[in-house]
């Protein structure tokens, strides 16, 4: 079956209580439950993953490899600034989608810049969490194809 990993950056353990009108009121764990029944519904299996250590985030892509299929990565704000987290999506060679909550580019400046976006399949932005839906089934059949 399909395996797929979902990868948070920093500060997205706080979801529900950050900023709410920019990132809305549902938690983390809220959405760790809800992926694995959209998981579940897209036939694949589905890993949840949080770090606020871009380390930790570089070790949880090389250890994907050889056991998951594809990475949904909402890097936070590793997104912007992230050369190692491009290098080790580029270095595992797994399809990728970058996810964000919010709709970055409407967003200051600096959240314009993705440093990962070079190196993923694609880019969801500015649903929610929803989006996790989204990035989902988009990778599912992204790999099908
Ligand atoms: C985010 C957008 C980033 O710019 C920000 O630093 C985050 C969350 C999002 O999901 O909208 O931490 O990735």
């Amino acid at each position: 079956m399909t395996s797929i990993l979902v990868l948070n950056g920093p500060n997205l353990n706080l979801l529900g209580t950050r900023q709410p009108d920019v990132y809305g009121a549902t938690t983390l764990a809220d959405i760790e439950a809800s992926c694995s029944r959209w998981a579940k519904d897209a036939g694949c299996a589905v890993s949840f993953m949080q770090s606020n250590h871009e380390g930790a985030l570089v070790d949880a892509i090389h250890a994907a490899r050889g056991v998951h299929d594809g990475i949904v990565l909402n890097a936070g704000a590793y997104t912007h600034t992230s050369i190692a987290l491009m290098d080790a999506i580029a270095s595992v060679e797994l399809p990728t989608i970058e996810l964000h909550l919010s709709n970055v580019h409407a967003r200051e400046e600096f959240r314009h810049t993705s440093y990962i976006a070079k190196v993923c399949v694609g880019i969801i932005c500015g649903f929610g969490a929803h989006g996790y839906k989204l990035a989902i089934e988009a990778l599912v059949s992204h790999l099908k194809d």
